[in-house]
């Protein structure tokens, strides 16, 4: 390996940036809410535009709200990137150290001179978290060429479309069927990112590099029943339908053997104390490392909501919305990033991942790599959400090194 060795990054600026990002969340809530399509998320992302110029990126938006920093060169892009959308009353790392990696990493490039030939890319993907209208990743979605027209009829709880939706964020919903990047525009794509568990803290090893990303399928159930007085109305004669989704709940709980599986949402109408719910709402996924696996779930999942639904004389529909196939990660990127690692003298482990990263969306596109760093108590998707400014800086060494490495095989 003849490529420099990266210059280390420096955490004080990627602290004052983590801390300037934070400040743009969703006051009324605990932790952190940035939502892609919400005030906070499109404020936070000007603030992300202008960090990137600041660190020396050109920087463009792309009609599916991809905010893009290059750093000219020659040749297919090496592209590292991730989300700054956050869930609801969410952290402030998930996502977010990935993007201000990748621009203390630019600045590193640009100060240092030690930079690659080929020309270097920092991506913030719009709208990475499953939004309302039931969708995930939907900018990294464009860019992979996978963002279907099907995809913008969904509706949020209010009918809003996200084709809609994305026009009120400023975006171009018909432009981002067509900003599909082509694969000999990327030599490679590496993301940073919180591990969101606790094997990395548990080991005591600070960097992961990842094997394979967990496949998602994701599902929405609708139970339909008879509302009726919850005191004059015999248990043997009602038609309950939130009682038919509890029984589908555990169903989905039994069939998680083999993955995991979690049901995060449910709604029940007409919501009344007094009233047997005549309608509830499931909102389901399941995640695995095998393709075969999560397809299995379809069948055994309709026949559980049906068997649940059919007792009760109720009647069930489960619409699939999404299913993301397990992206392995090419033995040779695992090796290159392991081999960066190696050169920083840092200890590594090898690591699957259960949650789903844009990455997964851009690996048709080129090789794809993942390097993880500690979460702390294992904790993600909640306020504790926690990753030390180290950390983090370690991480940005790390991937500052795998792409002057793949510049120079
Ligand atoms: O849900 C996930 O796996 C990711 O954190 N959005
Ligand atoms: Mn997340
Ligand atoms: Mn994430």
């Amino acid at each position: 390996m003849n490529a420099p060795l990266a210059p280390a990054p420096q955490p004080a600026r990627i602290q004052a940036d983590l801390d300037t990002l934070a400040e743009f969340r969703d006051p009324e809530k605990p932790g952190w809410t940035r939502r892609a399509f919400g005030e906070y998320g499109v404020a936070g992302r000007k603030w992300i535009a202008e960090r990137m110029r600041d660190a020396g990126l050109d920087v463009r938006t792309d009609p599916a709200g991809n905010i893009i920093g290059t750093l000219p060169g020659e040749g297919p892009a090496l592209v590292t990137g991730s989300h700054t959308d956050t869930v609801e009353s969410g952290g402030r790392f998930d996502g977010i150290i990935g993007v201000l990696a990748g621009i203390e990493v630019a600045r590193l490039f640009t100060e240092s001179g030690v930079r690659p030939r080929h020309e270097f890319r920092v991506v913030d993907f719009f709208n990475e978290e499953p939004n309302p209208y039931g969708l995930s990743c939907v900018g990294s979605r464009a860019i992979g060429g996978v963002l279907t027209p099907e995809q913008l009829d969904l509706t949020d709880p209010d009918g809003e479309t996200l084709r809609d939706g994305l026009t009120r964020v400023g975006a171009d919903p018909d432009g981002a069927l067509r900003c599909a990047w082509s694969a000999d525009e990327v030599l490679a794509y590496v993301e940073l990112h919180i591990e969101q568990g606790p094997l990395l803290e548990r080991h005591g090893v600070p960097l992961a590099v990842v094997t394979a990303i967990a496949g998602i399928h994701r599902a929405v159930i609708t139970v339909d029943g008879q509302a009726d007085h919850a005191g004059t109305t015999p248990m043997d004669l009602r038609h309950d339908a939130l009682c038919a989704a509890a029984e589908t709940v555990t169903a989905i709980e039994r069939l998680a053997a083999g993955g995991v599986a979690t049901v995060g949402r449910i709604e029940s109408q007409p919501g009344a104390a007094n009233v047997v719910p005549e309608r509830a709402r499931l909102w389901v996924e399941f995640r695995g490392p095998d393709a075969g696996w999560l397809d299995a779930r379809h069948a055994l999942l309709e026949s559980a909501a049906a068997e649940a639904a059919r007792t009760r004389g109720c009647t069930v529909t489960v619409e699939w919305v999404s299913a993301v196939a397990p992206v392995p990660v090419p033995d040779r990127m695992q090796d290159t990033i392991a081999a960066a690692i190696d050169r920083l003298g840092h200890r590594q482990e090898r690591m699957f991942s259960g949650a789903g990263h844009d990455a997964a969306h851009i690996a048709p596109l080129a090789p794809m790599g993942m390097i993880f760093v500690p979460s702390r108590d294992g904790r993600s998707h909640c306020p504790e959400e926690f990753t030390e400014t180290g950390q983090v800086a370690t991480g940005a060494h790390a991937l500052a090194q795998t792409l002057l490495d793949l510049d120079t095989p």
